[in-house]
């Protein structure tokens, strides 16, 4: 397979693992209607920190990705941030990817490479799905990219949206008014839809439903010499006369043979029928068979077309859905959210969860509220939006003036049942913060923990019980973590043994995972007491082998 090489690529490749976790802390004051949350979630922060922190609870749960990152046009003001330790990406930090700038694409794809990685590790390995929003600027790019870190095979298509209608003043005279959407997933992930076809029960079909299909094709009787004869009924003697721009679908030696077959149907065979030319008899058992071999069910199913239906709508319906809602349009280029609604209408149902780590002002968020309320489902939202100040409006911060903001006037203006919480990406919790003294809560810090030791995330963070260090079970294990956000006490900490005889006779017969500081025990007394001592913060990246 080719591969994309970039400037920075070695170094980039394999960055995603370097980040550190963060913790995720909830704002109270900026979440809304809370109680209807159900699970919604606006995050703030970059999106690389704040996916490798969403890992934890969501790796592999998350069915839909929509992104829609900066296209690279160099008119975004957009500016490599990531802290990557190579003397050759830190001097991109901090400037701003302008239109001649020569290494704009590679700075692109170093920024993009961890994101995605990232991201992949979220979706749900059977049949997650994710759809990338870009422009010529960087479609090509992309695609090699994406080919790379999803696979080959997981590619769906390249789906064109149409976003405006042609500008006059444009280089060369074309005006570029197509996007893309980049869509891949996982094996299992079907778009298709099933069919409902209403099938006829007559006598002389006992036991066998059929449908009527169409006796025609388009083609002329030039292209067709032998279909353009007139069909005659055998039973009334009336004639149909071919078409000059559709003959039928058979020849004059098929047509009989179909007849005695039953398969063609004239006017005059039923009372019930509304058709005034022969047509094709479909039997219900031919369908399924068919459907059977093609998906491997017998429902009949309708492929998703890559031409999008007009109703996805254009920019300039998602810059008037800004309008309505702001009064003014206080951010450039939102999607109009009847375009992710229809992808999303495809690709997820009641339960599933949907992420967007560039949330903008929110449209994804957006989206899945009103397909909820179409059809009483009750999928979730994931945003992420970095608080950067808006071009726009400099004074407004996006994620909290623009993004929280329209998810607020959205469920006030259109009466969504729907609310979220606000959480905001805190600090890196790795052994350097830590050993700095900057103590991460303990409930965060035993979700990571417990992630560390099993490589699953903590379904039940009510069982934490910070009193008596334990955190959760996993299977024949329990896992401890005997840890205090407060340096002083947090010093005077270790696994003894009187916390061992503790945890043990919580446990019963269960295997112990004791993540503490320090350790007051041998080697031969924990193995007695069946305990597994894992010291932090020096061992705070080890996952046990085999989990
Ligand atoms: C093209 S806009 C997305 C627009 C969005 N689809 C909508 O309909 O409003 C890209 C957004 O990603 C945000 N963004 C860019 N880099 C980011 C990062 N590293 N972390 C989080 N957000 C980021 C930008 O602030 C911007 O709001």
């Amino acid at each position: 397979m080719p591969t994309l090489q970039f400037k920075g690529k070695n170094i980039i490749w394999n960055h995603h693992m370097s980040v550190p976790y963060h913790t995720l802390e909830k704002d109270d004051t900026l979440g809304f209607q809370e109680d209807k949350a159900n699970g919604n979630l606006l995050v703030e922060g970059d999106n690389l920190t704040a996916l490798k922190a969403l890992l934890p609870e969501f790796g592999g749960r998350v069915k839909c990705i929509y992104i829609d990152p900066p296209y690279n046009t160099g008119e975004e003001h957009w500016v490599y941030n990531d802290n990557v330790s190579s003397p050759v990406l830190r001097e991109w930090i901090g400037k701003e990817v302008g239109k001649d700038d020569l290494t704009k694409h590679d700075k692109w794809l170093c920024m993009m490479t961890p994101r995605l990685k990232l991201l992949n590790e979220l979706l749900k390995p059977d049949d997650g799905v994710i759809f990338i929003s870009i422009d010529d600027n960087e479609q090509a790019n992309l695609k090699l990219l994406c080919d790379e870190i999803f696979g080959e095979e997981s590619f769906v298509a390249t789906i064109p949206w149409r976003k405006r209608t042609a500008k006059s003043d444009v280089p060369f005279g074309v005006s570029q008014d197509i996007e893309w959407i980049l869509c891949y997933a996982k094996p299992n992930f079907f778009a298709g839809q099933k069919l409902e076809r209403k099938y006829y029960y007559t006598d002389d079909f006992p036991g066998e439903g059929w449908r009527l299909s169409d006796l025609t094709t388009l083609k002329t009787p030039e292209e067709r010499p032998n279909s353009a004869f007139d069909m005659v009924d055998p039973k009334t003697g009336k004639v149909y006369p071919y078409s000059e721009k559709r003959v039928w679908g058979v020849t004059k030696e098929t047509f009989d043979e179909y007849y005695q077959k039953g398969k063609i149907v004239f006017p005059d065979d039923y009372d019930f029928l509304n058709i005034t030319k022969p047509a094709y008899r479909v039997f219900e058992s031919e369908d399924k068979a068919k459907a059977l071999k093609k998906y491997g069910t017998e429902e009949a199913i309708r492929a998703v077309s890559t031409l999008l239906p007009k109703e996805v709508g254009m920019t300039k319906d998602g810059n008037k859905e800004i309008t309505e809602l702001f009064g003014s349009k206080v951010f450039d280029n939102a999607k109009p959210y009847t375009l992710i609604k229809y992808l999303l209408s495809f690709s997820t149902k009641d339960g599933d969860i949907i992420l967007d780590s560039f949330a903008g002002s929110g449209t994804t968020g957006h989206a899945v509220m009103e397909l909820n309320k179409e059809d009483g489902g009750n999928r979730r939202f994931i945003l992420v939006q970095m608080p950067e100040n808006s071009d726009k409006e400099p004074d407004k911060n996006i994620c909290r003036d623009i993004t929280r903001e329209r998810l607020v006037r959205a469920i006030k203006k259109y009466g969504y049942e729907s609310g979220f919480e606000y959480w905001r990406v805190g600090q890196p919790l790795d052994a350097q913060t830590l050993l700095e003294g900057q103590l991460p809560p303990y409930n965060p810090f035993a979700k990571y923990v417990y992630f560390l030791a099993t490589g699953k995330h903590l379904a039940d963070e009510k069982g934490i019980d910070a009193k008596h260090y334990f955190v959760g079970t996993y299977g024949n294990e329990d896992i401890y973590l005997i840890y205090d956000d407060d340096m002083a006490t947090l010093q005077t900490l270790a696994l003894n043994y009187d916390k061992a005889e503790a945890m043990r006779s919580r446990s019963g017969q269960k295997k112990i995972i004791a993540y503490a500081p320090a350790c007051f025990l041998d080697e031969e007394m924990l193995s007695e007491m069946k305990i597994e001592f894992v010291s932090i913060p020096y061992s705070l990246f080890e996952r046990k082998s085999g989990a």
